[in-house]
């Protein structure tokens, strides 16, 4: 049973004529104050229809329901219809649910037979994966995985940044200063060297500018050398993103990134050209926009080079057609929103009906003491250093706490990571944040480990009771869990809002508030004192490990059985 969508039912029975049950589900509030019941339903909507004093139909309606099952007690209050639950019945009924279903609680088919492209991470090729693109990865991550729990099929794409002038720049420098032997040790670390240096040499020597293009040129053409460089630099950098990526646990469906879509952009040209909607602006090709109020979207420069926003127009359709999708998502970073309109903008001018299903998933910054954290100038931070240091913090605690822990480096990598990932998705997507890796790996407070060490307790609750699931056996609660009970029932509802409003935040705040619940419930009773409700205890223990652990699935985090 669903404690809400039992009390709209019921409702509904009464005023199903008036008032729709979407209208009445919505309605509903949860009392702040547990002396005004679990749910309660104001009367005002229904009055306006049915014109008649609010405390009367409040009033009626309590009467009606005082002997529907499931409630304890059914109060008027002025034009409030407040309801007290059975607790034994409702908690009897929530625990068997989860017990029967396991980590398949929560799960639905509403997005059953639809497609949700979630292009995400997209990090540039020789340069350091950087805090944003870890933004993109680990809300893209949650979002595919949110998503494929409400039955919808998901592509996950890396679109890398792996075309541009830049390429050109990078092959001029590597055939001047480069080591090949350097460049395989430490890809990035090199690439970006030489990328620097080439930039430094070129502000006194304008042929090296001239000789970046000219290899950017070749590249284009597909001369041997100049591509097979270019690949090697691709391969080796997605290897070093590959560990990222293996620590993150996160996989993609293609990484076809923006030069896959070099033979494909002729053809949006063409339709462009065909549609009447490019015009020439100081040599460029371009769409005007300016019935949108945006400025133009640029597609070919003077010397015919193609664009970042080209590539994407050719990426668009060409999922489209590969994928068939009914959503196409982009995790990108709010700083490119104006790319994002411009995007479904020129879709829209070209006659695709479903440029509307195209959505920027948007998201802020990372910032260091309030200030943005660089990788141009100055220090160069990988976001790897960053996890490995995590990961160290989180083993010397280990060896401060739990010595003899089984699988000290695995748990350590799981807290270590999970403490990073947590930390990103806790706050709401548009907020910036602030990084800080003492603040996440604290045990307590709103943190991974938090949620983590309160899952592994619960398991090792479990162990110690010697507890097997019965779903049959489950029969009640004692009082001081029902504020854990209704935390457990709002799981479902707590997904689809999460998916709704494209926020993991909402879950990872679900999962510390049923964690806060169950600490306060453990601190407060003696679970596996022996008794009447020990059997109990120990079901509610197992829903909640059960829930606390499928909550962290869903945000990309792993929950160890022990830490
Ligand atoms: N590589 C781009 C960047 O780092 C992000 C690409 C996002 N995806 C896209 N289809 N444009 O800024």
């Amino acid at each position: 049973m669903k404690i809400k969508e039992q009390f709209a039912a019921d409702l509904q029975k009464q005023f199903g004529e008036h008032l729709d049950s979407h209208n009445i589900y919505h309605l509903i509030e949860v009392p702040k104050q547990q002396e005004h019941g679990d749910l309660a339903f104001p009367c005002y909507t229904l009055s306006g229809k049915l014109r008649r004093n609010p405390a009367l139909i409040a009033q009626e309606a309590a009467n009606q329901l005082e002997d529907a099952a499931g409630y304890e007690k059914v109060e008027a209050v002025g034009a409030y219809l407040n309801v007290f639950l059975n607790k034994q019945l409702t908690a009897s009924a929530i625990l068997a649910r989860i017990m029967e279903e396991k980590n398949n609680y929560g799960n639905s088919q509403v997005g059953q037979g639809d497609v949700v492209v979630m292009d995400m991470s997209s990090p540039n090729i020789a340069k350091p994966f950087s805090l944003g693109h870890l933004r993109s990865t680990v809300i893209g991550h949650s979002l595919s995985l949110i998503a494929e729990k409400r039955g919808y099929k998901t592509v996950r794409i890396n679109h890398l940044g792996d075309w541009g002038t830049q390429f050109g720049k990078l092959i001029a420098a590597y055939k001047k200063w480069g080591s090949e032997e350097k460049v395989k040790q430490n890809t990035i670390q090199e690439l970006l060297a030489l990328y620097i240096r080439f930039h430094e040499e070129a502000e006194h020597s304008p042929a090296l500018e001239e000789e970046g293009r000219l290899w950017f040129k070749q590249l284009e053409e597909g001369h041997a050398d100049a591509l097979a460089l270019w690949k090697w630099f691709r391969a080796e950098s997605l290897q070093e993103f590959e560990r990222i990526y293996k620590l993150l646990g996160v996989s993609f469906d293609s990484d076809n990134g923006e030069a896959f879509f070099n033979d494909k952009m002729q053809r949006i040209v063409d339709i462009l050209e065909e549609k009447q909607l490019l015009t020439e602006s100081e040599g460029a090709m371009v769409v005007d926009l300016s019935e949108d109020d945006l400025p133009p979207c640029l597609i070919k420069k003077s010397d015919g080079a193609t664009l970042y926003a080209t590539r994407d127009l050719a990426a668009a359709v060409y999922r489209k057609e590969t994928y068939h999708f009914g959503n196409s998502v982009y995790v990108v970073g709010n700083e490119q929103s104006l790319h994002f309109q411009q995007l479904k903008a020129v879709l829209r001018k070209m006659g695709y009906s479903w440029w509307e299903d195209i959505r920027h998933v948007s998201f802020g910054m990372i910032l260091k003491e309030g200030k943005k954290m660089s990788t141009r100038k100055g220090k160069v931070i990988l976001l790897e250093d960053i996890l490995q240091e995590a990961i160290e913090l989180a083993k010397t605690n280990i060896e401060e706490k739990n010595p003899g822990l089984a699988d000290k480096q695995s748990v350590a990598e799981n807290v270590g990571v999970g403490a990073v990932v947590f930390h990103d998705l806790k706050n709401h997507r548009h907020n910036d944040i602030e990084f800080s890796l003492e603040d996440m790996l604290r045990v307590e407070g709103e943190t991974g480990p938090y949620v983590q060490y309160t899952f592994a307790r619960a398991r090792s609750l479990l162990r110690k009771g010697g507890y097997q699931p019965a779903a049959e056996e489950v029969n009640g609660c004692d009082r001081e869990a029902w504020p854990v009970v209704k935390q457990l029932d709002a799981f479902p509802a707590v997904i689809n809002r999460a998916a709704e409003q494209d926020d993991p935040s909402q879950l990872a705040k679900y999962v510390v508030d049923l964690a806060q619940a169950f600490n306060k419930y453990y601190a407060g009773t003696r679970i596996l004192e022996e008794g009447k409700w020990k059997g109990q205890r120990l079901a509610l223990t197992f829903a909640v490990s059960i829930v606390l652990k499928e909550g962290l699935r869903l945000l990309g985090i792993h929950a160890p059985e022990e830490m």
